[in-house]
């Protein structure tokens, strides 16, 4: 069997190759031809362990623009969610697919779901990472401001998914990222150290962190799974908020993001997630685009 290519971390596209995906959705999204349909007969099997609304969206639309289908299925009514081996789980379901994409609560049940696929499988979300959210922010940045090479992103709130992958897209499209998280809460020190140098630079406050910030980010404080740490959260977050004063911090055209669903109030005021800077809707819709773009890429090749 020839090895499919995976899309599991940024870390598998080249610099080159993200450049030319965030180049490829904002043609598709100027262009929107329904005669294109380049994966036309072709069927994405999506598996979601944990809720979502754009990632659900966003592939099920993918697919049917570009003339295929997706097959929605959970853990909760398929063999997966009864404890069928993932290996053979990847097997079968690659047999009678084209490509899967998996959300998981453990990364490792996407890369050992990978090992064994016959197609080309895609990381909607593990507790370590969040690709596909990266390729529509790195989009919407491009679309606002022109490539992000040099420039610098500031994180704030909890070192999670969102976080890592940000450190994966300063190395990939090399720009520097400033993070301020609350003790406890920060990234995984490897994920620090593969970025190497003073690319990812941690900061104690979030007034500190956004200083020469072009791009503000952040993320909710308990994550999908987190949900009994709320509490708890709130209290070790409380200093983190984006507020209109933080904003005010960063260059005056920066702008503002957050993957979604958000708590306005918590770690974003809703000045600043309803106000001028933020292109929270872009970002969402981006997801369709930027991700019809890496189907293309890992289905047509
Ligand atoms: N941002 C994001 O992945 O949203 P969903 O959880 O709704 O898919
Ligand atoms: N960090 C969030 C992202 C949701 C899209 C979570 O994992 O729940």
């Amino acid at each position: 069997m020839n090895k499919p290519r995976h899309f599991i971390s940024l870390l598998d596209l080249s610099s080159d190759e993200f450049r030319t995906l965030i180049q490829r959705a904002i043609e598709l999204k100027n262009t929107r031809s329904p005669d294109f349909q380049p994966l036309k007969g072709q069927v994405l099997a999506m598996i979601f362990e944990k809720s979502s609304t754009r990632t659900r969206i966003s592939f099920e639309t993918g697919m049917t623009n570009f003339g295929g289908s997706a097959i929605f299925l959970s853990p909760r009514d398929t063999q997966l969610g009864r404890g069928e081996p993932i290996r053979d789980s990847a097997k079968v379901i690659s047999s009678m697919v084209d490509a899967i994409m998996l959300r998981t609560n453990d990364h490792a049940t996407v890369t050992e779901f990978a090992e064994h696929s016959s197609v080309p499988v895609i990381n909607g979300l593990t507790d370590l990472l969040h690709p596909c959210q990266l390729l529509a922010d790195m989009q919407t940045y491009f679309e606002h401001r022109g490539d992000i090479k040099g420039k610098t992103v500031c994180w704030i709130g909890d070192g999670n998914n969102m976080c890592h992958s940000y450190i994966n897209a300063a190395i990939q499209l090399d720009f520097k990222l400033h993070i301020a998280c609350p003790e406890g809460y920060l990234p995984e020190t490897e994920m620090i150290k593969s970025a190497g140098g003073d690319r990812v630079q941690l900061f104690n406050t979030a007034m500190e962190a956004t200083n020469g910030a072009d791009l503000v980010v952040t993320d909710v404080w308990a994550s999908m799974g987190q949900e009994e740490e709320q509490k708890l959260r709130e209290r070790a977050f409380k200093d983190f908020q984006i507020t209109q004063n933080i904003m005010a911090n960063a260059n005056s055209d920066a702008l503002f993001m957050h993957c979604l669903p958000a708590h306005r109030g918590e770690e974003v005021a809703a000045e600043v997630i309803d106000g001028a800077q933020s292109v929270i809707y872009d970002e969402a819709e981006n997801r369709l685009h930027a991700q019809k773009a890496l189907l293309e890429l890992l289905m047509c090749a």
